[in-house]
């Protein structure tokens, strides 16, 4: 039985220039849901520092992941982490207006968006981001609009030196189009999974031009479920569980993906690193096909 390519102890370089590894972490479990109840700062910033002492040196996070107790992800990462370790990156998104209740109330416009770079610079204490995405529309998906105007505003801070690597999220394949005419993009960031493969096209256009496909709720995000035959079973073969198993399909699906799974428990964060270990076959990547 031959294996499908590994990947899962690889690299990407994010724009050409900047090394990550495939298998990061994703920050916005550590202050509680969104809008809901706060978790412990100390605890989150325990888990904070146990994923990169685990390898996971690319992190996700957003200055709109916060809690409702004003637990804010950007604060826990800056205690627990500043000064950040060498080779660690941060990627932050910008876009969505969040009220108080943690409900998206609108999206930013250039001017704004200046204030909400500035904002994650200041809470994550650093004089340029390494990777900033463009987050446009709902959760429930792309809603197309242009978004040409508010890209090329991050340009602008990308030229100003405020900002090393731009990215969108949440786009079609037209969007990332218009995105790339206005300046190069190194990562696309789209809910995806092994149960969500419906931007199947999307990764295959990234890694044909060399940009990282970043899914999010690659684990079904929160509440989600991963409750599915076929992934049970190549879970079973492998003595893996099914979250490792969908880490370790999208690491195997295409040398472009970065995986970002979140949690806020150290226990499920030792099992999404362990996923790194896990070959799947070719086998299990046809079985898991949607
Ligand atoms: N661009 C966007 O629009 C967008 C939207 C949403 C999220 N994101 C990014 O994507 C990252 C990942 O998203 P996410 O955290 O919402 O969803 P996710 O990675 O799909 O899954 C997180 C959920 O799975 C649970 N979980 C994690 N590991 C587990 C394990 N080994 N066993 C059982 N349950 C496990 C977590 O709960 P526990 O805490 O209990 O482990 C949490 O509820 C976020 O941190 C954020 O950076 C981006």
């Amino acid at each position: 039985m031959s294996s499908a390519p590994r990947g899962t102890d690889t690299t990407f370089a994010l724009g050409g220039t900047l090394t990550v590894p495939r298998l990061g972490f994703g920050a916005m479990q550590l202050p509680g849901p969104v809008g809901g109840p706060a978790r412990s700062p100390v605890e989150s910033a325990v888990v904070a520092r146990r994923a990169v002492e685990l390898g996971a040196l690319h992190i996700d996070t957003a200055a709109f992941y916060f809690s409702a107790g004003g637990v804010r992800a950007n604060d826990i990462l800056r205690r627990a982490l500043h000064p950040y370790p060498e080779g660690l990156s941060i990627a932050t998104k910008v876009g969505p207006i969040r009220n108080e209740d943690g409900e998206m109330v609108g999206e930013a416009d250039p001017g704004q968006l200046r204030a909400a770079v500035r904002q994650n610079l200041k809470d994550l204490d650093l004089d340029a981001l390494d990777l900033v995405y463009l987050r446009v529309g709902r959760l429930s998906g792309s809603n197309g609009a242009p978004l040409g105007d508010r890209f090329a505003a991050l340009a602008r801070l990308r030229d100003e030196g405020l900002i090393r690597h731009l990215g969108v999220s949440n786009v079609t394949g037209a969007q990332l189009a218009e995105a790339r005419a206005i300046a190069p993009v190194a990562a696309v960031q789209n809910r995806y999974g092994v149960l969500d493969q419906d931007d199947d096209a999307l990764v295959d256009t990234c890694a044909a031009a060399g940009i990282a496909f970043v899914p999010f709720f690659a684990l079904g995000g929160s509440g989600g479920s991963l409750s599915d035959a076929a992934l049970r079973k190549v879970a079973e073969r492998h003595g893996a569980t099914a979250h490792q198993v969908a880490i370790a399909w999208g690491l195997a699906r295409s040398p472009a993906v970065v995986q970002i799974p979140g949690t806020a428990s150290l226990a499920h964060l030792e099992e999404n690193m362990a996923s790194a270990r896990i070959s799947l076959t070719e086998e299990d990547m046809a079985l898991l096909a949607a």
